[in-house]
C-alpha cells in the first residue's frame, strides 16, 4: 500500500462530481470561481438545473440480463462509445495553465467528444496540434464582424473539427452578479477568438461576449449550413417551435440548454424542456441536452427522455482546476462508471433499451445538493 499523497485526488476521496466541486472551490482563484460557478439573477435556474433531474424517479426493470452492457450511442450518424460530450466552456486557462489542451486530453482518454469555445484560451490550430487524436467540435459565437467568424469556421474545418456548435442564446450577456462583484479578466492576446474579433487589452468575460452579434437570425443559420461542410448543431434551444425551426433551416442537432443558467434566470431547465423537443423534432435532428448533469443516473434519465447525448460543463472545470487532464479524465470516468451501474440496475444494458417508462415524476421534493 503506497502512502497517501496530499495532491492525489484518490487519497482525498474525491468520489463524486460534488466532491470535485467542493474541492475545486477551495483551490480556484475567487474571480475564476465567480466566473465559472455563477449563474444569472437569483440563480434559481442554476439550482433547478440540478434539481430537475433529481425530481425524476427511476423505474427499474429486473431480470433483464445485464451481464453485457454497452453505453454506446449514435450521434450525427457516427457510433460513439458513450453519450458524454464536453460542453463548450470559455477561458479555461483561468482554471489551469494547460486550459483546453488538458481538457481535450482528459476527454480523449475516455473517448469523449470535446468542444472548443470561440472564447477559449487556446486557438483552433493550437488545440488540433496539441491533441490531434481527440474528437473535437468547435463552438461558434457569431461575431458582429462576420468575416472573423467565417475565418474561424474555415480554420475549424481545416483542422479536423467535426461539427459546429452554434450558440444562439447569448445575443446579450446575462446579468451574473457573482461575476459583477468579483470580476475576472483575460488579456485579449490570451483569447485568440476575441483578439481576432478586435478585442484589445484586458477584458472581462462579459466584455468579450459583447463582441457577439445580437442581430443573428434563422436565415444566418441556414447560410452557415449552406456555406461550409460541417454539420451544424444549434445550442441553446428550450422551445419545440425553435427545435423545429432548427431542423427546417438545416441543423443536424440541437442542444436543449439554458446555458448553464448563466443567461436568463427562471428559464426552463434542459431536463424540463427535453421531452417536448424530442417529440417535435427528434426524428429530424439529434437532440442533445445539458445543464445540471451530475450523476450517471442523470445521464440515464436524459437518454430515457429521448436525448442522444448529454453535455457536461462545470464538473469538468473542477477536475481541470484540481488536476489538469487527469482531473478531467477522472470526472468523466466517475460519470461513466455511474452510468454503467445505472444501466445495469435499471435493467437497460444499452441506451437503445431506454424509453420514458423508465422515469416518472418523483413524489419527493429535493433540496438541490
Ligand atoms: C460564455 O459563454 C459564458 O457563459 O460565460
Amino acid at each position: 500500500v503506497s502512502p497517501a499523497h496530499d495532491s492525489d485526488p484518490a487519497a482525498e476521496q474525491l468520489l463524486s462530481l460534488r466532491d470535485y466541486e467542493h474541492a475545486a472551490a477551495r483551490v480556484l482563484d475567487p474571480a475564476a470561481l465567480a466566473y465559472f460557478a455563477g449563474g444569472a439573477g437569483d440563480e434559481l435556474s442554476l439550482h433547478q438545473n440540478v434539481a430537475a433531474w433529481q425530481r425524476l424517479a427511476l423505474r427499474p426493470r429486473v431480470l433483464a440480463g445485464v451481464e453485457r452492457r454497452d453505453p454506446g450511442v449514435t450521434l450525427l450518424g457516427t457510433r460513439r462509445p458513450h453519450p458524454l460530450i464536453v460542453a463548450p466552456m470559455a477561458f479555461q486557462a483561468l482554471a489551469h495553465p494547460d486550459g483546453e489542451r488538458a481538457t481535450a486530453r482528459g476527454a480523449h482518454g475516455t473517448g469523449t467528444v470535446v468542444s472548443l469555445a470561440t472564447l477559449g484560451s487556446t486557438s483552433i490550430p493550437e488545440l488540433a496540434q496539441a491533441v490531434p487524436e481527440a474528437t473535437r467540435w468547435f463552438q461558434v459565437y457569431v461575431f458582429k464582424d462576420r468575416g472573423v467568424t467565417r475565418e474561424l469556421i474555415a480554420q475549424a474545418g481545416e483542422h479536423g473539427y467535426e461539427a459546429l456548435v452554434v450558440t444562439v442564446d447569448l445575443p446579450v450577456v446575462g446579468r451574473r452578479e457573482r461575476e459583477l462583484r468579483t470580476p475576472s479578466s483575460a488579456h485579449a492576446d490570451a483569447i485568440p477568438g476575441g483578439r481576432a474579433a478586435g478585442a484589445e487589452g484586458a477584458l472581462t468575460p462579459m466584455q468579450f461576449a459583447a463582441l457577439v452579434d445580437p442581430a443573428l437570425r434563422w436565415s444566418d443559420i441556414e447560410r452557415l449550413v449552406a456555406d461550409q461542410p460541417l454539420p451544424v448543431i444549434v445550442k441553446g434551444v428550450l422551445r419545440s417551435e425553435d427545435a423545429r425551426l432548427a431542423a427546417d433551416h438545416g441543423a443536424r442537432g440541437v442542444v436543449v440548454s439554458n446555458h448553464g443558467a448563466r443567461q436568463l434566470d427562471t428559464t426552463l431547465t434542459g431536463a424540463e424542456a427535453l421531452a417536448p423537443i424530442v417529440d417535435t423534432a427528434g426524428d429530424r435532428l439529434d437532440v442533445i441536452v445539458d445543464g445540471g448533469i451530475r450523476r450517471g443516473t442523470d445521464v440515464l434519465k436524459a437518454l430515457a427522455l429521448g436525448a442522444r447525448a448529454v453535455m457536461v460543463g462545470r464538473p469538468l472545470l473542477w477536475g481541470l482546476a484540481l488536476d489538469g487532464a487527469s482531473g478531467v479524465q477522472r470526472v468523466l470516468e466517475i460519470l461513466l462508471t455511474e452510468l454503467d451501474v445505472a444501466l445495469a440496475l435499471t435493467g437497460a444494458p444499452d441506451p437503445a433499451q431506454l424509453d420514458r417508462s423508465f422515469v416518472s415524476p418523483a413524489a419527493w421534493v429535493t433540496e438541490p445538493r
